[in-house]
């Protein structure tokens, strides 16, 4: 099982900022994410939410469970120590993903609060940055 968590703002891909984020739904990286994890031999469940204490008590889920974890944290990439301090507490690999790549963009995208207590970060490859994750996650675990 890999958990696939999304932050702020992602359930409206397709409508949103399509010139960055590309035309595809949210639903489509779901079911992207669900085939991938079909094709690697691991059950993969996708979440988004737009609450920071949700996604924290989803970040503690997986801790607990030691479920990893492909977590795209949007916004709270760039200032929530407490997103940090949750995935601080992982018991198995997590992946920072962006469909973006925040360096090429503003000034405030450059810096990532969580990328220090990540596994690593890929970003700039739009939904494919989730596909290559979830191979990341799959070489780096043995049971699904
Ligand atoms: C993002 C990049 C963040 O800077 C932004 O706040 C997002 C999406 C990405 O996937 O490119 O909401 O994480």
């Amino acid at each position: 099982m890999i958990l696939v968590l999304n932050g702020p703002n992602l359930r409206r891909l397709g409508t949103r900022e399509p010139d960055v984020y590309g035309a595809e739904t949210f639903e489509d990286l779901a079911e992207l994410c669900r085939d991938t994890g079909r094709k690697l031999g691991h059950h993969v469940e996708v979440r988004q939410t737009d609450d920071e204490a949700e996604l924290i008590a989803w970040l503690h889920e997986a801790a607990d469970g030691r479920i990893p974890v492909v977590l795209n944290p949007a916004a709270f990439t760039h200032y929530s120590y407490a997103v940090r301090d949750a995935i601080a507490q992982r018991t198995a690999p997590l992946v920072e993903v962006h469909i973006s790549n925040p360096a090429a963009r503003e000034e405030f995208r450059h810096n990532s609060v969580v990328a220090g207590v990540a596994t690593g970060t890929i970003a700039g490859f739009g939904l494919q940055s989730y596909v290559l994750a979830l191979q990341a996650i799959a070489e780096m675990t043995t049971t699904s």
